[in-house]
């Protein structure tokens, strides 16, 4: 896969630094492990949200949930990265399901950054979400369908 274009580095210390804000304002007494996530849409807004969790565990949702829930409710319709800031030695990265709630709005050549307890905070790593979530389920999947159906009628 082609990689993506660089991202200007204002807009991602801004996108990095939108991700740690919002990760001190995570809810996360059950686990103490607060993330934080920022998403820039295709305006070039940020979005920021945090994890959420709850007394009934498994009601609790992640950082890059909130974050994208932000996006939508400001009328985001495109992911161009998504950043996340949480402090553990090994970058973190979102979960399966938050994988696949990006790819819903974004493309492959989305990036995806970590930025944590390691060296460099001003170097995060990085990734596509091509490379995260690699022949991924989508909205053209269901498109296809559509059209197969129609065609069967
Ligand atoms: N968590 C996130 O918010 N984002 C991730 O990418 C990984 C995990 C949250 C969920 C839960 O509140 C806590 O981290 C521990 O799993």
């Amino acid at each position: 896969m082609r990689m993506p274009a660089e991202l200007d580095p204002e807009t991602l210390r801004a996108l990095l630094a939108a991700a740690r804000s919002a990760r001190r304002r995570a809810h996360a007494p059950y686990s103490t492990f607060k993330v934080g996530a920022a998403v820039l849409d295709e305006r070039g807004r940020i979005h920021a949200g945090a994890n959420v969790e709850n007394a009934s565990y498994p009601e609790g949702w992640c950082a890059e949930t909130s974050a994208l829930a932000a996006f939508v409710a400001a009328g985001g319709k495109r992911v161009r990265a998504l950043a996340v800031a949480a402090h553990s030695k090994v970058p973190t990265t979102p979960c399966g399901g938050c994988r696949q709630r990006l790819a819903e709005f974004a493309q492959a050549d989305c990036w995806v950054f970590a930025t944590g307890a390691q060296a460099s905070p001003a170097a995060p790593q990085r990734w596509t979400l091509g490379e995260l979530l690699p022949h991924r389920f989508g909205p053209p999947a269901l498109r296809r369908r559509r059209a197969g159906t129609e065609r069967l009628r």
